[in-house]
């Protein structure tokens, strides 16, 4: 038993720490909502907290060794006690008791679809338990968690969790499970909530939030398309987005649901990973690059300004020059207005990592500058054809110099606007400038008659 004055006591103060995605994001949320209708309050840092969740990411490299020492840096408050820990997110799910048995302060471990019993395994763990929670019961915890509560202008909505893919790469399907989609009441309930709650935008979230399905109020099967309609009828709601969607899931509807659903914002992040042939069947991506192809080309049909976003893994064991240049030409092809690249990490237990050939990190590294160095410019040349555009944007937070907000373009593109207007409103801006990461913008004056 380690030193820990203060587990006795009752924990008030929680700190809670979301690393990796935006489904961790969201829930990191959820667990500190059910942290707070226990009673407990929030605090800004770990060294303020009487209990310290961190909500961990296992989906590339060294996540193991960043857990142990992050614990290792959260151990000791600066008055000497120990805060309460536990681990929640992938990471938990994935190494489960193994991480109580290496890292002794840690009294609880708890997987991502068990998180809803949180303030069990708090009351189990005050009492000197060491609790470990991975299971993936038949209760969802979204049928438990409290109802959503002050929310800024853009808020998350899990709709879908999980994912029946089986890339060679990837952790997810171990880690978060089968695909599962929320049933549509349940979402629609959700959603009001939140607007209810201040929310203005809500981005759908799920691993593969495209392959939602469900049943609407009158009986009959829907699709995320579906979802959306209903979701663009709410008094209140301006803006619709959705991520992260797989080739293979995007329906005509949803295609569809970009030309003539008015909230759905024009962006779809829709990773490829990959454009060699041979890369992308190793990968099991189930597509190849033709069909992903056609895919975009079928959006901008619809929807011609849509903004295209994907992911890219450089370094797949067995990938050579030629297929790097396959890759390259893909996002040629695209033009991307943004995009996130990895390096290939070999992820436990995934058949990937025991595939012949790795690929030296410095060949990896050499890779992603030069990919990177294309997305950049492709994004900086999206921003700059946003010049003198008048458009719409959603006020989200305070900019670093006084009397700046900063909000989104419908694009997602970060735009920077000097105005006094409140956070959370959706205001008329002339672009007027244009960097690589953001916009600068001014409100937009009413034309003279
Ligand atoms: N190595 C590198 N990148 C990965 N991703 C998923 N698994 C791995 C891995 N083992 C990337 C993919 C995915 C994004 C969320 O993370 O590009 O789309
Ligand atoms: Fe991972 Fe592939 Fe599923 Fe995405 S589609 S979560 S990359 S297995």
């Amino acid at each position: 038993m380690t030193a820990n004055p203060d587990k006795s006591a009752s924990p008030q103060r929680y700190f809670v720490k979301s690393y990796g995605c935006q489904m961790n994001a969201y829930d990191g949320e959820r667990m500190g909502e059910l942290l707070g209708t226990s009673g407990m309050v929030a605090v800004e840092t770990a060294d303020e907290a009487d209990i310290v969740l961190l909500n961990t990411c296992h989906i590339r490299e060294r996540s193991v060794d960043k857990l142990y020492s992050e614990i290792g840096r959260m151990r000791v408050r600066p008055d000497g006690t120990s805060p309460m820990m536990a681990v929640a997110g992938c990471v938990a799910q994935a190494e489960g008791a193994e991480i109580s048995r290496r890292a002794r302060e840690v009294d609880i471990v708890v997987g991502p679809q068990a998180y809803h019993r949180l303030p069990d395994l708090i009351a189990r763990a005050r009492k000197g338990e060491r609790v470990v929670d991975t299971d993936m019961p038949v209760e969802s915890k979204f049928d438990v968690l409290p109802k959503r509560k002050r929310q800024g202008p853009s808020a998350f909505l899990t709709v879908q969790e999980g994912c029946d893919k089986f890339c060679t790469y990837c952790v997810v399907p171990y880690t978060r499970g089968a695909e599962v989609s929320r049933p549509w009441a349940a979402v629609m309930d959700e959603a009001r909530a939140l607007i209810d709650a201040g929310a203005v935008e809500i981005t759908l979230l799920g691993q593969n939030v495209n392959a939602w399905t469900g049943v609407d109020e009158k009986g009959q099967a829907q699709g995320l398309d579906g979802l959306i309609r209903a979701l663009d009828r709410l008094n209140g709601l301006a803006r619709i987005r959705y991520t992260t969607s797989h080739p293979m899931d995007m329906t005509e509807g949803l295609i569809h649901a970009h030309k003539d659903v008015e909230k759905l914002m024009p962006f779809l992040h829709l990773p490829v990973q990959s454009g060699s042939e041979r890369i992308l069947k190793a990968m099991n991506r189930s597509h190849d690059r033709d069909t992903y192809l056609r895919i975009i080309e079928r959006v901008r049909a619809v929807r011609p300004d849509i903004a295209i976003s994907g992911d890219f893994i450089v370094g797949f064991p067995g990938e050579t020059d030629r297929d790097f240049e396959d890759t390259l030409q893909i996002i040629r092809d695209v033009d991307y207005s943004l995009a996130f690249s990895f390096k290939y990490s070999p992820r436990p237990g995934t058949p990937a990592a025991t595939m012949e050939d790795h690929v030296s990190d410095a060949v990896m590294s050499e890779r992603l500058q030069l990919l990177q160095g294309l997305l950049n410019e492709q994004q900086h040349r999206f921003n700059q054809a946003a010049l003198g555009r008048r458009t719409n944007v959603l006020l989200e937070r305070l900019g670093k110099k006084p009397g700046q907000k900063i909000g989104k373009s419908p694009w997602l593109q970060s735009v920077i606007v000097d105005t006094d207007l409140p956070i959370g409103s959706l205001i008329e801006v002339d672009i007027q400038t244009a960097g690589p990461n953001s916009l600068g913008a001014t409100l937009a004056m009413e034309e003279a008659a």
